[in-house]
């Protein structure tokens, strides 16, 4: 069978390095790893407006910035195909006839809805568009007969969704669409990256945020300003590791090579940490070093992102042709659907059946 990936970020905002190691990273390895036939990456601009539909603006603004983000983090736009949600009306489509096939109590258990529908005090007025987004979101990944989906765990409860409607349409409808499952990243620490923090979630809203095209100055700050152990207040106390922003990204980004580099009188992570819990180690010197870690990690990110902010032209036709490209896909699956439904009433003869 081809293997298929289709995944995608809302355009609401620059992408952060939560993003990256919750999904980014991964993405660009599964497209060099040359075992997905097809890869579809959206911007799913369609799923922001569910909560931004008041602010159109912010969504088309961001449109450019993910696209120059994803670039920069090396999906490369002759093995990836970039497309924006909005433009591809069979996405919609789908979503329409997907939900009937879900119950409201179903969408209104998914701890993910639940969870946002809180984070936006949504409780007493929930928009119905935005309710819907998991079905919208089914459609998105069913459109392309996506087989794989890299998404951060926050999407299982979404893939979840999907694997059930897809089985119920091919239930009632015959065998028609593909489950897909999903991809998190290995390294545990890179699953949910809290912010600087310490707040368990890295957000825009919250400003606790890396960015990915923060200037190095920036970062440094934001790196020298973070949460760490609170109970760890003098060099010479004990510290928690556990927990512990500074140590969880050190574990997300470090390698052995930054240590050879950049302090070369510890082994490991391994080392750094169990000074850290003895005591003796100090807040400053391990931000110091996270800091070279992300600067050499966000540096070649950064130049990448300089360049093809000089060829906007470009990004802009990768866009087009990436978009053209994947709604003939959706339209595919479209003509399936119907087909499947009995409802391509002038494709076929059925119409002049009277009963
Ligand atoms: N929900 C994803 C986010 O919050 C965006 C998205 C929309 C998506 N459709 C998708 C991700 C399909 C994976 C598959 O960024």
């Amino acid at each position: 069978m081809k293997q298929i990936i289709l995944t995608g970020d809302r355009p609401t905002g620059r992408l952060h390095v939560g993003h990256y190691v919750g999904s980014l990273k991964e993405r660009v390895q599964l497209q060099n790893s040359g075992g997905y036939q097809e890869i579809y990456i959206m911007i799913a601009d369609a799923q922001a407006l569910t909560d931004n539909a008041e602010h159109p603006e912010k969504v088309r603004q961001n449109i450019m910035q993910v696209a120059l983000d994803y670039l920069a983090c090396g999906i490369d736009p002759e093995k990836s195909t970039i497309f924006i949600q909005s433009m591809i009306p069979q996405l919609t489509e789908l979503t329409f006839y997907y939900m009937n096939l879900v119950t409201v109590s179903r969408v209104q258990r998914n701890p993910t809805v639940k969870a946002e529908i809180k984070m936006r005090n949504f409780e007493a007025s929930i928009p119905v568009g935005f309710f819907c987004y998991p079905i919208s979101q089914a459609a998105d990944i069913t459109a392309f007969k996506a087989t794989t989906v890299p998404a951060g765990e926050d999407q299982e409860p979404m893939l979840e969704q999907c694997r059930e409607i897809v089985r119920k349409f091919n239930e009632v409808y015959g065998e028609t669409l593909v489950e897909p499952k999903i991809v998190l990243p290995s390294n545990q620490a890179c699953q949910r990256l809290p912010g600087i923090d310490g707040k368990a979630k890295m957000s825009k809203s919250l400003g606790n945020c890396i960015y990915l095209s923060d200037e190095p100055e920036e970062i440094k700050k934001k790196v020298m300003s973070m949460f760490t152990d609170p109970t760890h207040l003098r060099k010479e106390d004990p510290g928690h590791t556990e927990g512990n922003p500074v140590f969880i990204y050190l574990r997300a980004f470090s390698k052995p090579e930054h240590f050879t580099e950049f302090l070369p009188e510890y082994a490991g992570l391994e080392e750094l940490e169990e000074h850290y819990r003895r005591g003796g180690l100090g807040d400053v010197k391990v931000k110091k070093f996270l800091n070279n870690v992300m600067q050499a990690e966000l540096g070649p990110i950064r130049e990448r992102r300089n360049m093809w902010e000089q060829r906007l032209p470009e990004v802009y036709e990768i866009l087009r042709e990436g978009t053209k490209k994947a709604e003939a896909v959706a339209a595919e699956t479209l003509q399936d659907v119907r087909r499947a439904m009995k409802i391509d009433y002038f494709d076929s003869g059925n119409l002049m059946k009277l009963s």
